[in-house]
């Protein structure tokens, strides 16, 4: 740990908490009082500020509008019974942060100053983390660049920013989903395994192609031969398939969530066998078919354990089981819930005290 950040505070003269309808959080509309930002200049990280929350303003040239250098993180802080405040695993978001700042070409950012950014915001706007069952504070980390100047190349100034805000469940029911054959989220060599904006900006009309449909979600499949499962809509996917818990294996193109290392981890101490390998289309089919596959579900910060009542493949659609019945996936947003809101012991380390 290095030394504690030195961040000047200017705390709001007019909190927003009074007025925010708790019982109504939809997804990332709501925003807490305050925001930390950063800057990258002359080779190193400066100005740590927190300060209102706010508008920012920009010359129109900045980079990150022309050519996209722009990547962000999701994770959340939980209210225990006992008012602790804790986040969920935050060095693990720094390491995939620093991954996405290598490919995109933009400064590491030391991963204590991601932790402590974090923890120093949460703190002042621990009032805003929800309490309700399901909900927690979702935190937005996020870089981008800010040269303003056209030339194609790396930005040499970039800034750094952490939005707050409360939030309640992402999907409000099982997801109907179709496996996404014409386009595809990233390819071999390109940059799926990095939070980039620019994988999310791609994602957008395929997604919504699959709603007109009567979808909700895509499982996105590889961008050569679309004949192996990759991810679902803006997280990770896994499959109970005859009692073995099977999700793709990270590469170049598929995010290593950090829900989805936290789930192999439980299915692993419960002594389920579980297979990180390349899973194709075909076999997710063939189990369906056969009734071996009882359970599909989405994992992520945002989308939690996401289950899957129906995928639509090549015209056909698919029923799954009933997801109420769904006994690994149900088990593990229990135990996950019970770690992160502190009413069972913390045997993995997960919960970073703020
Ligand atoms: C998250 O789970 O934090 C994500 O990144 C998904 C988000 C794009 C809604």
């Amino acid at each position: 740990m290095t030394d504690t950040l030195d961040i000047k505070i200017t705390k709001t003269n007019k909190s927003r908490l009074e007025e925010t309808d708790f019982s109504h959080l939809p997804f990332g509309k709501v925003f807490s009082d305050h925001m930390f930002t950063a800057d990258y200049e002359d080779g190193e990280w400066k100005n740590f500020q927190i300060v209102p929350y706010g508008d920012i303003s920009f010359s129109p040239a900045i980079s990150v509008l022309h050519y996209g250098q722009a990547f962000f993180e999701g994770l959340k802080a939980y209210k225990h019974d006992d008012g602790k405040v804790t986040v969920f695993r935050p060095y693990k978001n720094a390491e995939r942060f620093n991954k996405s700042a290598e490919r995109l070409c933009a400064p590491e950012l030391p991963e204590d100053i991601f932790v402590q950014s974090i923890a120093a915001l949460v703190d002042l706007d621990r009032d805003w983390i929800p309490t309700a069952a399901h909900h927690s504070l979702y935190i937005r980390p996020f870089m981008f660049s800010t040269d303003p100047y056209l030339g194609v190349q790396p930005s040499k100034t970039y800034k750094y920013m952490v939005l707050t805000g409360p939030v309640g469940a992402y999907f409000s029911k099982p997801l109907k989903v179709k496996v996404e054959t014409k386009y595809s989220r990233a390819s071999e060599g390109g940059f799926g395994f990095a939070k980039a904006a620019g994988n999310y900006a791609g994602s957008l009309l395929p997604a919504q192609e699959a709603m007109k449909e009567g979808f909700d979600q895509l499982i996105w499949t590889d961008g050569r031969d679309h004949a192996f499962v990759e991810e679902l809509g803006a997280a990770n996917v896994m499959f109970m398939i005859d009692g073995t818990l099977i999700t793709p294996s990270t590469r170049d193109t598929i995010l290593k969530g950090v829900t989805r290392d936290s789930v192999l981890t439980l299915a692993r101490k419960w002594g389920i066998p579980v297979e990180e390998r390349r899973v194709s289309v075909a076999e997710v089919i063939d189990a369906l078919k056969n009734g071996k596959l009882t359970e599909a579900f989405g994992v992520g910060t945002a989308a939690t354990i996401a289950p899957i009542a129906s995928i639509g493949s090549e015209g056909e659609l698919y029923h799954l089981p009933d997801t109420t019945k769904a006994e690994f996936s149900n088990r593990t947003l229990k135990a996950l819930n019970e770690i992160r809101y502190g009413k069972v012991a913390d045997e993995f380390g997960w919960n970073y005290t703020v």
